[in-house]
């Protein structure tokens, strides 16, 4: 119903519960490209699984705790960022994105996460936005050092996927830093 024109073909809407399929879909044809970097690309592989997540942020959002979104390429699901976590005491939030490989490389990202940024910190009163990810993980850097972010440091073997631990870098922008580059 609502939706944020990134581009002349894509769009970012809410993923909500009733979306469950079409997110399977696009996870499932997505699988083996996300498998190595998120773990839900392991954990959603039917309706049901979908339902569950998408449910899970349905929830925090209705707790001012999260929140879930889709980009849309043509119509079809290709992609999605989230508030991983949106912590209204403190002032951090986390965000976390995702895209199908073949609309990687249009800056679909930097718009969508661009518009999260600023609506964190110029409406939410937000302090400090945190980006993490694995050091292998060259894209998810370059896509937080383009929107600013700073490399603050690495967490030792502080996350599991597919029974693997990995080490995770931690980068940020603080709110008075994306307010006087805006
Ligand atoms: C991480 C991920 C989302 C980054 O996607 P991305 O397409 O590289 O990022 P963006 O959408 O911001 O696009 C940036 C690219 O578009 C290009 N671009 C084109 N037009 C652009 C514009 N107007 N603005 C910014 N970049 C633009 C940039 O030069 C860059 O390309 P390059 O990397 O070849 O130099 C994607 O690689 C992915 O889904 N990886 C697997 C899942 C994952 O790792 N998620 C993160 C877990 S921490």
């Amino acid at each position: 119903m609502f939706s944020l024109r990134l581009d002349d073909t894509a769009e970012l809407r809410p993923l909500e519960p009733w979306r469950a399929a079409e997110f399977a879909a696009a996870v499932d044809r997505a699988r083996e490209h996300l498998r190595p970097w998120i773990p839900f690309a392991s954990r959603v592989v039917d309706d049901d699984s979908a339902r569950q997540l998408l449910q899970r942020f349905a929830d925090k959002q209705a707790e001012d705790a999260g929140a879930m979104y889709g980009i849309w390429v043509d119509g079809s699901l290709r992609g999605g960022t989230l508030f991983r976590t949106f912590d209204t005491q403190t002032g951090v939030c986390e965000i976390g994105v995702w895209l199908d490989p073949t609309v990687e490389g249009r800056g679909l990202i930097q718009r969508a996460v661009t518009h999260m940024i600023d609506h964190a910190v110029r409406a939410r009163g937000m302090k400090r936005v945190e980006w993490l990810c694995a050091p292998g993980n060259a894209r998810s850097k370059a896509a937080a050092a383009r929107l600013g972010m700073t490399h603050e440091g690495t967490l030792r073997s502080s996350f599991v996927i597919e029974g693997r631990r990995l080490d995770s870098e931690v980068w940020s922008v603080l709110a008075d830093e994306w307010l006087s580059r805006a």
